[in-house]
């Protein structure tokens, strides 16, 4: 996609205003990522000043979101390169993540005022999703609507208002859009967590069945918890690092109870809601970035 080249081409010239060498440096080093919000923004309100500005203000809150996110989960990867934290320290990721954060929030607050409002609720609601998620992992979550709530604000509410926000450029239906972009952002976490079992630590580019170690009870395995019926053998294992006989039983468990397959119709239930809530917005591009969302693999 080469509008994104634009995006890139801005963040960077946003950076080098701040007449810092290390921050030029610093942004060289973070991994290049999908730009789902971009690709989003870019396909609703098409490509004008305004719909890169914006996508340059999302993408920069994200960068900086995970910035903080390596350092809270002391993550040695991101997206197959070292991560900020790793290469320099917890120090520098954070103060680069406020640095792009800050500027980010300079530009949005010359945006128009509904945008920026948007844009701002929304990492707030990201940032509470955070601590959330942290929360929850001090013990066994069993909690289906935690676990909703923590994934609609942590991962959703950023890519429903970049939608959202892209409507209101286009002046086109805000509301629908917003949905849209709420059932993908809810859709594309659950996949995120069904590839943490799935898939293997090179394709993802971080350490592969990470997610329960690290606290985390996804989707795949509240199913599992609810349909065991020796819960402490699933519980025995939360948080410890699981050596091949282990992974393979909570493998041959979420094959045996249909707690995977049952994750993956849930995912592509809310992608389904997504695509219906544009059925009358002649979208066929936004159906199609649904679908290789749902279909990806890392
Ligand atoms: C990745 O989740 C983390 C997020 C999507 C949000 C993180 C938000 C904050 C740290 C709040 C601070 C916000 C700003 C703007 C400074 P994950 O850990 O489940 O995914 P991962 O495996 O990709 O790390
Ligand atoms: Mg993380």
């Amino acid at each position: 996609m080469e509008e994104l080249n634009l995006v890139k081409n801005r963040i960077t010239e946003l950076v080098k205003e701040c007449n810092d060498e290390k921050c030029l440096v610093l942004l060289d080093k973070l991994a290049q990522g999908k730009m789902i919000r971009s690709k989003l923004i870019l396909k609703i309100a098409e490509v004008n000043d305004e719909s890169i500005e914006l996508c340059a203000v999302v993408e920069m809150i994200h960068a900086a979101s995970l910035l903080h996110d390596d350092v809270i989960d002391e993550a040695d990867t991101r997206r197959g390169k070292p991560s900020i934290n790793s290469l320099y320290d917890n120090k520098t990721s954070i103060m680069f993540g406020d640095i792009l954060y800050s500027i980010a929030f300079t530009r949005l607050s010359q945006m128009d005022k509904k945008i920026a409002y948007e844009v701002s609720s929304a990492v707030t609601k990201l940032s509470i999703g955070e601590m959330i998620d942290v929360d929850l992992a001090d013990t066994f979550n069993t909690s289906y609507d935690k676990y909703f709530d923590m994934i609609y604000k942590k991962t959703a509410s950023l890519i429903e208002a970049s939608a959202k926000a892209a409507a209101l450029i286009a002046k086109k239906d805000e509301n629908k859009y917003a949905l849209y972009g709420k059932n993908l952002g809810l859709a594309f976490q659950m996949i995120d967590d069904i590839l943490d079992i799935t898939s293997s630590s090179e394709t993802l580019g971080k350490p592969a069945m990470h997610d329960f170690y690290e606290g985390k009870v996804t989707i795949p395995y509240l199913l599992l918890h609810e349909r065991l019926d020796n819960k402490q053998e699933l519980e025995n294992l939360y948080k410890i690092q699981l050596d091949d006989n282990q992974i393979s039983w909570i493998k041959e468990k979420l094959q045996s109870t249909k707690a995977l397959e049952d994750s993956i119709s849930m995912a592509k239930k809310l992608g389904l809601e997504a695509i219906d809530a544009l059925k009358d917005e002649n979208s066929e591009d936004l159906i199609m970035i649904m679908k290789a969302m749902i279909e990806r693999e890392f």
